[in-house]
């Protein structure tokens, strides 16, 4: 339970399909960091849910009809949770593909009035900076309120074990920590706000 008494959902989206890949390991440790703090965490991978491009989004079809479930039943987690964090490595500088085209399947009033959180590693030393640069405009285009805080993991195929432990004496941990405690604040006071008021659109 939080301090304000409601469990808070959390989705974590993981950006990378790449074989072998480190995203898996990413979002291990991204979701021990929120399950230690008793938030329900699901981590949407999109490895597994096999959605491949965006080549037409939900909000897209003109026929509601044939639009695939898989869609729909994303689409509801995501109107359901209460905010997001956002797992990205970097690709030439830039968001992996996979994360814009993972995101980017639903339409921006699915996430608006909620909080964001920025995850970026790479295998180099600045650990996906720029890639959490450019996600702070991405997010706030899908309409969600990014939190301050941030967590960049540099080396992520040394910081970060298989199995989401990490190697930095606790480093990333505390990093991590802060950005989480800012996540649940802003859900939690997002969250009381849309119970109790309309959003504006
Ligand atoms: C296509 C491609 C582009 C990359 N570009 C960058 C980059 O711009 N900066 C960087 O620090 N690392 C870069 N890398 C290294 C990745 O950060 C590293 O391979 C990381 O593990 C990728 O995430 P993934 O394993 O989950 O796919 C790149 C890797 C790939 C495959």
């Amino acid at each position: 339970m939080t301090a304000q008494g409601s469990q808070l959902r959390f989705l974590v989206f993981v950006g990378s399909v790449r074989r072998n890949g480190m995203a898996a390991r990413v979002g291990r440790f991204v979701q021990k960091l929120l399950e230690t703090r008793h938030h329900s965490v699901e981590v949407l991978d999109p490895k597994e849910l096999n959605l491949g491009e965006v080549i037409q989004p939900l909000h897209f079809y003109s026929n509601p009809r044939q639009v695939p479930a898989i869609l729909h039943h994303i689409n509801e987690k995501i109107k359901a949770a209460d905010g997001f964090v956002v797992v990205a490595a970097e690709y030439n500088s830039a968001i992996s593909p996979a994360s814009s085209s993972l995101m980017g399947n639903f339409p921006q009033s699915s996430y608006a009035y909620r909080p964001s959180a920025i995850v970026t590693y790479s295998a180099g030393k600045f650990g996906g900076i720029r890639a959490a640069m450019q996600l702070r405009q991405f997010l706030s285009e899908l309409r969600t309120v990014h939190v301050p805080a941030m967590l960049v993991v540099p080396r992520v195929h040394e910081t970060i074990l298989e199995d989401g432990e990490e190697t930095t004496g606790g480093y990333l941990t505390r990093a991590g920590d802060t950005m989480c405690r800012q996540l649940a604040w802003y859900a939690n006071a997002l969250k009381k706000h849309r119970e109790s008021e309309d959003t504006p659109d």
